[in-house]
């Protein structure tokens, strides 16, 4: 056989060389997007609320700030007794470290609240005031707050919580003194404090149909009708497996779209009695897919925020005594796999076990081969937070068969392999290692896989 090859046979080698090389290397799974970027594919933002506290935590902010997130609300930090703790004395630190914190890692924020029944501050609830009085206090507040963050905020949550669950007005400071007129001057004065804030009113239990929805629907009508600023209605959406998820959501959406303004999720979770069972993580990934589902499905809903992503923060357990584990994150800071992936699914991802990121685990892998079969040794570290519980996810190039494995449990789907814990080998701390193994069958060549994923998150 002649030996020299010309420029062009060694080129084609070469080529060939490469392609095997970048197939070999290249991950089974392209990287998953993140929230945010499957949202936005469909012109849509994924968000997350946060609070002050919360951003000291560095493992907590480098999740929050990441990429899963498009947008985030303050938790509190925006709320009267906050902003105006004494009459006319502002305070903007709290507000303003929040908004840093979404300028730096490019996400928009959807302030919350400028009116509400709750978190007043003394001076506001025990002055005795007169209507004209407190109209005066309203449009200062509003002049002040949302003009200070004028310019630096996607969206208001104007009015927050105005009805009753019967849907008449709640009886509250602002409607027993002003009726229900407070909520046009608080619209209008915001309007005029930052012209291009979208601008919302935001209620719970309004999600489905019925009285209270009703009564939303019939105010945004007649405000639009009377040429009142309103540009979006906030749908809370703290939803419990334990009552059922709200009828016609998506139907219920689209009638308030259907009146010109744009509609959003703005408070998700989804909390469950404790302790969690694996029944009820099923039913809340099925509440999560079907919130998003229903606002993909319509054009006026531009995006999603949960309350919080994380349970090391939620809301809940403080709340509703005996509830938790109501969000996408555990108190790890892990994702849960099925709630996340039912999430990603809705947003049209391919829901792949919790989507790429930062590695933090680390994989060795090893063979003994014997020609026609081998065994495969594997070696698992988290790097990352504790977690409790782990699907680790590679690929073959060749045609490897799974015969056996050890363990955890192992399942083949074409070149894919996946292998969830043993129960016992479930809980890792961080720096913590298991050893797996299982034996297979090939012919031809026997590649070692170079990508592995562990709950979602590319390994090392
Ligand atoms: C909650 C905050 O998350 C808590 O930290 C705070 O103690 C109470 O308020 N509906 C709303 C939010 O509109 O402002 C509430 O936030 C949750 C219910």
């Amino acid at each position: 056989m002649p030996s020299r090859r010309g420029p062009v046979a060694v080129l084609a080698l070469l080529a060939v060389l490469v392609t095997v090389l970048a197939t070999l290397t290249t991950p089974a799974a392209a990287a998953a997007s993140t929230l945010n970027q499957l949202a936005q594919a469909q012109g849509k933002y994924f968000g997350s609320a946060t609070d002050n506290p919360e951003l000291s935590d560095s493992a907590y902010a480098a999740i929050l700030g990441g990429g899963e997130f498009g947008s985030t609300t303050p938790g509190n930090s925006m709320k009267w007794d906050a902003t105006e703790p004494q009459q006319n004395q502002f305070s903007y630190a709290q507000g303003d470290a929040v908004v840093d914190f979404a300028d730096a890692h490019d996400m928009m924020v959807r302030a919350h609240t400028l009116v509400w029944h709750n978190q007043l501050p003394n001076w506001l609830t025990s002055g005795n005031w007169s209507a004209t009085q407190l109209t005066s206090i309203l449009q200062n507040h509003i002049a002040n707050v949302a003009g200070h963050y004028k310019g630096e905020v996607y969206s208001w949550d104007v009015v927050n919580e105005p009805f009753n669950e019967d849907g008449t007005y709640r009886s509250d400071l602002w409607y027993n003194t002003l009726g229900s007129g407070y909520i046009a001057t608080a619209l209008r004065a915001a309007r005029a404090a930052d012209p291009n804030a979208k601008l919302y009113i935001n209620d719970y239990n309004t999600e489905g149909s019925g009285a209270k929805s009703d009564a939303m629907y019939n105010l945004v009508k007649s405000l639009k009708a009377q040429g009142v600023p309103i540009d979006g209605v906030g749908f809370q959406a703290h939803l419990a497996v334990q009552y059922g998820f709200p009828s016609d959501m998506q139907a219920n959406l689209q009638r308030f779209a259907d009146l010109g303004v744009d509609v959003a999720i703005t408070e998700l979770d989804v909390r469950m009695e404790l302790p969690a069972d694996s029944a009820k993580v099923a039913t809340q990934a099925t509440y999560y897919a079907d919130v998003t589902k229903a606002c993909m499905a319509v054009a006026r809903c531009v995006g999603i925020t949960i309350w919080d992503y994380t349970d090391k923060y939620s809301w809940v357990p403080g709340t509703f005594s005996g509830q938790g584990s109501a969000l996408p994150w555990d108190e790890n800071l892990n994702k849960k796999p099925s709630v996340y992936d039912a999430i990603a699914t809705a947003l049209g991802g391919s829901g792949d076990g919790g989507g790429g990121g930062t590695a933090n685990c680390e994989v060795a892998y090893s063979t003994n081969d014997w020609g026609s079969g081998f065994t495969a040794n594997i070696t698992v570290t988290n790097q990352g937070p504790a977690i409790s519980g782990w699907t680790l996810k590679y690929s073959y190039a060749g045609d490897q068969r799974l015969s056996q494995g050890w363990s955890g449990t192992w399942s083949q789907s074409g070149k894919d392999v996946t292998v969830t814990d043993a129960g016992w080998n479930g809980t890792l701390a961080t720096g913590a290692s298991t050893s797996i193994g299982a034996n297979f069958a090939y012919s031809g060549s026997n590649t070692a896989p170079t990508a592995f994923t562990l709950n979602g998150t590319t390994c090392d």
